[in-house]
């Protein structure tokens, strides 16, 4: 059977639709290759989010027809997710090579496609259309088996699609409508996770807040998201619970007064601000004020005062003045976040925010991108360095990305930490001793326990 590279750019539900991909590959006999260089079929699996995004998936899909295919024509390329949405059969008119195109509700479909083209009952594919029921269809994963390499924490997709319409933003457009999952799903996925060894499950959706909105009415005040929480905390042998991404329109207080109440619901949030100035926040069509936006911060840290609290902004919104910058700035400083995740902002195809007066100059975009980085950067090395001399409890994923040879965990604040460790320990919840801070990364020693 042919072997299969999958490239994923972009966000969580990117990589966790192709591990997804890849896992559906596998149950029908493909395998999958160590490195594109030697797979009979290498899929990129697209960003839009940014131009940069789509950019670099294009330019990476020009050189494997230059490369690859040159040397190996039977390679089959395709383009799937987001940028093969909207852009759909263009990309084939304008890079030949190209012979398969799979929108985001179609990824199931992939094997079957492929199949075809192996069987030359098809040439070319082009499959972007909408499909009843396609949330549902990310269920499958790829865990490392149960030995050594055991993998600890999964995503699981509870909902797809996004009904926000962020002025600035083409997720509606690449994925859809808002579709949620039913509950008896999500939580059967989880338990089977759990059962080969997963000990932290990540929920995953563009606005997990919004879960279940029209499907699943409120219980006793609690939304479907929170009630979705509850009966995913029910499973033995799960230690921990995060979600990504929700929007701070959906922190209800029954989603706050969670976190009080679900041990496993860890204290950490990725709460995205976009903006520190009402006046863009109306722009962007986000649905709160900054003081809506701190007051809930204020609330998740009078639950939880270790709340770790993450962010996304953009800098250089249409119409952006050096005074809407400043209170970003001043708001970032309000919060101290623990870390941010700064864009310049981007015109994407169809978006109002496109077609809005006052663009900037890239200038000015790349000038506040870096002040805002600078900024964002001393407040999370200030909160980094508070844990030194502490205790934390982490759970331990594997080896250190940087230095294989040391462990790494994270804290429930969803803080790496690298320690001297041994492979036994991946999987175990343990204390560890911060000694020192670097770059958004913790050090520590395993903490010796004083059993009086
Ligand atoms: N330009 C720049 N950044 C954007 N984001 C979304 N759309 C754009 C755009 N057009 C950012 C937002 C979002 C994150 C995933 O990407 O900050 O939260």
């Amino acid at each position: 059977m042919p072997s299969v590279h999958i490239k994923t750019y972009g966000c969580q539900m990117n990589e966790r639709d192709s591990e997804a991909v890849a896992a559906q590959l596998v149950a029908k006999g493909y395998t999958l290759a160590a490195s594109e260089a030697v797979a009979d079929v290498i899929l990129l699996n697209t960003c839009s989010v940014r131009d940069a995004a789509e950019q670099k998936a294009i330019g990476k899909m020009q050189n494997l027809a230059a490369e690859v295919r040159r040397n190996r024509p039977g390679v089959v390329l395709g383009f799937m997710g987001c940028m093969a949405q909207s852009r759909g059969r263009q990309l084939i008119d304008t890079l030949p090579d190209v012979d398969l195109v799979i929108g985001t509700q179609k990824f199931h479909r992939t094997a079957d496609y492929l199949d075809d083209i192996f069987a030359g009952k098809r040439d070319k594919v082009v499959d972007t259309g909408e499909e009843q029921g396609s949330e549902a269809a990310i269920k499958e994963h790829i865990l490392n088996g149960s030995g050594p390499e055991k993998s600890v924490t999964a995503y699981v997709s509870i909902m797809q699609g996004c009904n926000q319409y962020c002025t600035f933003c083409i997720v509606p457009y690449t994925r859809g409508q808002e579709r949620s999952r039913d509950i008896a799903g999500v939580v059967a996925e989880c338990r089977e996770l759990v059962a080969r060894g997963v000990r932290e499950i990540t929920l995953l959706g563009q606005i997990v807040t919004s879960y279940g909105r029209r499907e699943i009415p409120v219980k006793d005040g609690r939304s479907a998201f929170v009630q979705l929480l509850e009966a995913v905390h029910e499973i033995e042998g799960l230690e921990r619970i995060r979600f990504t991404s929700p929007h701070p329109k959906g922190y209800g207080d029954d989603l706050v007064e969670a976190y009080g109440r679900l041990p496993k619901l860890v204290e950490s949030a990725h709460l995205p601000v976009q903006s520190g100035s009402d006046r863009l926040l109306k722009l962007m069509h986000r649905g709160y004020t900054r003081a809506r936006y701190l007051d809930i911060i204020e609330k998740l840290r009078r639950v939880r005062p270790q709340m770790g609290i993450t962010t996304d902004i953009i800098a250089g919104f249409p119409g952006e003045t050096e005074l809407d910058f400043e209170e970003t700035l001043s708001l970032a400083r309000e919060v101290e976040f623990d870390n941010a995740y700064i864009f310049k902002y981007s015109p994407r195809k169809d978006t109002p925010a496109a077609a809005m007066p006052g663009q900037l100059p890239q200038e000015v975009k790349e000038e506040r991108n870096a002040r805002l980085l600078q900024l964002i950067n001393e407040i999370g090395a200030r909160r980094y360095d508070r844990y030194v001399g502490t205790r934390a409890e982490i759970l331990v994923e594997g080896p250190s990305k940087k230095n294989s040879a040391r462990m790494m965990g994270r804290t429930r604040t969803n803080k790496i930490v690298v320690f001297d460790g041994a492979g036994r320990h991946r999987g175990q919840i343990m204390d560890v001793r911060i000694n020192r801070a670097g770059s958004f990364t913790l050090y520590g020693d395993p903490a010796i326990l004083n059993l009086e």
